[in-house]
């Protein structure tokens, strides 16, 4: 490799520039230009510069754009999809002065004139170089910030998160019950499971029990268990997932859709510690600490009279407000490289960067499905992805355009009388619950939760439309 290396004397390294260009006395009159301030690499052509790109890891790209095979715009295009952060500063004769602009919008960070005027090619790459370290340098404080503010897995720098962090560290080792609130996919669960992990009982396996799907008639007596003969079809005893969870903590999912009856006898075991098996007449006390998860706005079930008030203020005396992801979007590009790495290792697969334009647009979608609609979003985008950084154009279209898809064709058809109005009203209809039902993987109980209705009205309305349970 032909370089101007001088050995390192503890200073900052100097920034290091690839010029690549197939005249040798250009190289060589850029080298003599450049050498006071950088360590120049050369290229004589489109392979050779991408090879030192990866090899060299300079800091600038000056980059010719007429060469004998592959051209400057063609190398252009790839140092961005390879290295996008790598500024790349063309070198143009006034008659391919077009072609820079061109480079320009293709992501080159400026260009240069042939004859070269010495000051400005010195200033040019100065400033790409300064701009490139800035950028790293702010990266790798996102990075450090990003580490300290983690709470085991959890992501999370926003300052929105930091409250749910204290609070977990603080109540962690405690005895105490949660409650756990948020949207879905905002990590209820997962601040479920670092609560047990930061407790003493962290040796024995949390038991996480989702309410909504078991069948009402089963719950009872998986959580408490049965004795023999309590019901047709108990023909044996059997113990219950409480007292399985003796000295360990318990996940009680989606306890807003605990039934009545059992809410009581729910608030029993906890006042008193003792649990009652279905068709048994000796309590049995056990030790466990109950963390519970809802993303029903429960103290406006109590003000209905669905959720008892009682048992509400027990499992309330901590609760955990999970924010929506568009409420902390500054978590957005932390959060799509923590999958990036986890779903890379998890894919064997090479991790995908994010280019700039992408995240952009991350940044301002909604997220309604929360860190698991961008979870599995980053799963798709590298089982289904070509490679390189992930383009806005491979994004799927409601997060390109931030909106719900239009319908206004359907109404101009409406009112032109070439369609009757409810069949319109039906797709409309079909489309808005298939979107939602995407967006909750599918789960009836939440799509008719995000929707405001029950879960049986929604399986009523898909049968109408001829929606199936999964999708097709
Ligand atoms: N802050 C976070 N950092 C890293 N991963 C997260 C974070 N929040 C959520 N996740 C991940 O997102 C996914 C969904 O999280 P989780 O299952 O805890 O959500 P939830 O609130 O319980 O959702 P639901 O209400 O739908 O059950 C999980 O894979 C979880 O690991
Ligand atoms: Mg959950």
């Amino acid at each position: 490799m032909a370089s101007d290396a001088t050995p390192e004397e503890g200073g900052p390294r100097r920034p290091r520039v690839l010029v690549v260009d197939d005249e040798l006395g250009v190289r060589e009159s850029l080298r003599l230009v450049l050498r006071d301030g950088f360590e120049v690499v050369q290229a004589e052509n489109g392979e050779r510069a991408l090879a030192l790109a990866a090899e060299a890891r300079p800091d600038v790209v000056l980059l010719d754009i007429l060469m004998p095979g592959m051209d400057g715009l063609a190398v252009l295009e790839r140092l961005r999809g390879r290295h996008p952060e790598l500024p790349v500063v063309m070198l143009t004769a006034t008659r391919t002065l077009k072609t820079a602009v061109t480079a320009m919008k293709l992501g080159a960070f400026d260009y240069v004139q042939k004859p070269f005027d010495l000051d400005e090619l010195r200033a040019v790459v100065h400033n790409a170089s300064r701009t490139a370290a800035l950028q790293r340098e702010v990266e790798e404080l996102r990075a450090e910030v990003g580490r300290r503010y983690q709470l085991g897995n959890i992501v999370g720098r926003s300052a929105a998160m930091q409250p749910i962090f204290r609070t977990v560290a603080m109540v962690a080792p405690q005895r105490t019950t949660v409650l756990v609130t948020g949207e879905s996919g905002t990590g209820k669960e997962l601040i479920a499971r670092a609560l047990h992990h930061q407790s003493p009982r962290s040796a024995l396996p949390m038991t996480a029990i989702n309410c909504a799907a078991i069948p009402e008639n089963l719950l009872e007596s998986e959580l408490f268990g049965h004795e023999r003969g309590a019901f047709t079809g108990a023909d044996a005893r059997k113990v219950g997932h409480f007292e399985l969870a003796h000295g360990s903590t318990i996940f009680l999912d989606e306890i807003g859709e605990m039934h009545p009856a059992l809410q009581a006898k729910m608030l029993r075991v906890i006042e008193t510690g003792e649990l009652m098996r279905v068709g048994g007449t000796k309590p049995v006390s056990v030790d466990v600490r109950i963390v519970a998860a809802t993303n029903r706005d429960l103290e406006q079930a109590v003000a209905e009279g669905a959720f008892r008030g009682d048992l509400f203020y027990r499992l309330a005396v901590v609760s955990l407000a999970l924010p929506p992801l568009r409420a902390r979007r500054e978590d957005i590009p932390l959060l799509l490289r923590h999958f990036a790495r986890e779903k890379a290792g998890e894919l064997g697969v090479v991790e995908r960067p994010f280019s700039p334009e992408a995240v952009a647009v991350l940044e301002r979608y909604r997220w309604p499905g929360n860190v698991r609609e961008l979870e599995n979003l980053v799963e798709r985008l590298f089982i289904l992805g070509t490679g390189g950084p992930v383009r806005p154009e491979e994004l799927p279209e409601p997060m390109r355009t931030s909106a719900m898809p239009r319908h206004d064709d359907r109404g101009e058809a409406v009112l032109r009388g070439e369609r009757s109005l409810s069949e319109a009203v039906d797709d409309f209809e079909r489309a808005i619950l298939r979107e939602a039902l995407a967006r909750c993987d599918w789960n009836q109980t939440r799509t008719a939760e995000r929707l405001g209705t029950t879960r049986r009205i929604l399986k009523y309305r898909m049968d109408k439309l001829g929606i199936p349970d999964r999708p097709s």
